[in-house]
């Protein structure tokens, strides 16, 4: 199993990030949801698309914590949480890197970021491919539901939490 190197990313890492989202969306969650979800969910990694990373990553009202898990020098995953909502933002894996537990690894480093910044719990909204995985890492299902995207499409998923 790689170890990452697991830290914050910066704005330098846009384009991986966004390149390991675009990657784990359509490759890894496309057997759980049809076409034109997944091309919302993760839309093609254009200039256009870096530069709305990069004007919310500087902004950041919302004060996410995103966090990096590197395997020889490249981005193989990240992970983001928000303090202020409780919130397990995101964990992303590439498929190259798939079930060699970098996600697990970066999930635990998510949660002890967590709790250095007082966080008692994270509560998160899973998709379908990834309930296994956070019921692995002992996240407890609150109730299934639908996460509403920008267009006004729903896509499954499943409210999830853990106490820390
Ligand atoms: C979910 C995701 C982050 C898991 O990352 P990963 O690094 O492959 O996960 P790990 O190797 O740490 O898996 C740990 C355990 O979780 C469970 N698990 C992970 N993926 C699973 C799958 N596809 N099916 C069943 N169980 C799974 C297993 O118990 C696994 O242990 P094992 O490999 O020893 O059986 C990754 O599949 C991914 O990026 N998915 C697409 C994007 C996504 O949906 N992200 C979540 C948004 S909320």
């Amino acid at each position: 199993m790689p170890e990452p190197n697991i830290r914050r990313a910066t704005k330098d890492d846009a384009r991986s990030i966004l390149e390991t989202h675009y990657l784990a969306v359509h490759e890894t969650a496309a057997a759980d949801y049809p076409g034109e979800i997944l091309d919302e969910w993760s839309a093609t990694v254009d200039e256009a698309r870096i530069a709305a990373f990069l004007e919310k990553f500087s902004d950041n009202r919302e004060g996410e914590l995103i966090y990096v898990a590197e395997v020889a020098g490249k981005i193989a995953a990240f992970g983001a949480i928000v303090p202020a909502n409780n919130e397990l933002r995101a964990v992303y894996v590439s498929p190259r890197f798939a079930r060699q537990a970098i996600g697990s690894k970066l999930l635990a480093h998510l949660e002890a970021e967590a709790a250095r910044y007082n966080m008692t719990e994270l509560n998160l909204d899973s998709s379908l491919t990834a309930e296994r995985f956070y019921l692995a890492n002992g996240y407890q299902i609150k109730e299934r539901g639908q996460h509403r995207l920008r267009s006004g499409r729903t896509m499954q998923c499943v409210h999830m939490y853990k106490i820390l």
